[in-house]
């Protein structure tokens, strides 16, 4: 009785995932940056990607802006937004949600990436980003 309800829940779970599409994950975010990009993803650089994430750039209030300086420094540590409030460590090996829901990243890349550069980021910068997150220890 309780092992059917059990199995007939897991069925409709997987009726669910199904319906919602396919979870991404960081490798095949990348993979479809590159695509987007026209480049391989042999060509994603992880140093570019790191450049990205720490270079300051001069905020509209004229304060130095950067990733980092909300990410932190080391992006497997939980950062901070400019109110104080938590926000869960960027790399996947500290934290196994990211990069794994395409609406959400492009979201906040968006987002992000305005605040910071006062433009959007392009596809190759986002594929170098998560290149660089993905090996981040
Ligand atoms: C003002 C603070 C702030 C700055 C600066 C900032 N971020 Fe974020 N970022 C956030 C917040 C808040 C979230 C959403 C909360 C969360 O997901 O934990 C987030 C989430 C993200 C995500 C979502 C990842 C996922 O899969 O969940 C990406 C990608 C991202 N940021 C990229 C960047 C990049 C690239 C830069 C620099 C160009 C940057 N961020 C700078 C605050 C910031």
């Amino acid at each position: 009785m309780i092992k059917r309800f059990v199995c007939s829940g897991l069925a409709m779970l997987g009726t669910v995932s199904a319906l919602a599409g396919a979870a991404e994950t960081p490798a095949s975010l990348m993979a479809q940056y590159a695509k987007q990009a026209g480049v391989p993803v042999s060509a994603l650089s992880a140093e570019r990607g790191a450049a990205l994430y720490r270079t300051e750039h001069p905020g509209r209030n004229g304060q130095a802006v950067s990733c980092a300086g909300c990410h932190t420094a080391n992006p497997t540590q939980a950062g901070r937004t400019r109110i104080g409030k938590r926000i869960e460590p960027l790399a996947p090996a500290a934290n196994p949600q990211r990069f794994t829901d395409a609406a959400k990243v492009e979201k906040w890349f968006r987002r992000n990436c305005q605040d910071v550069l006062q433009r959007e980021c392009s596809a190759q910068e986002k594929g170098d980003f998560i290149t660089w997150l993905s090996q981040a220890k």
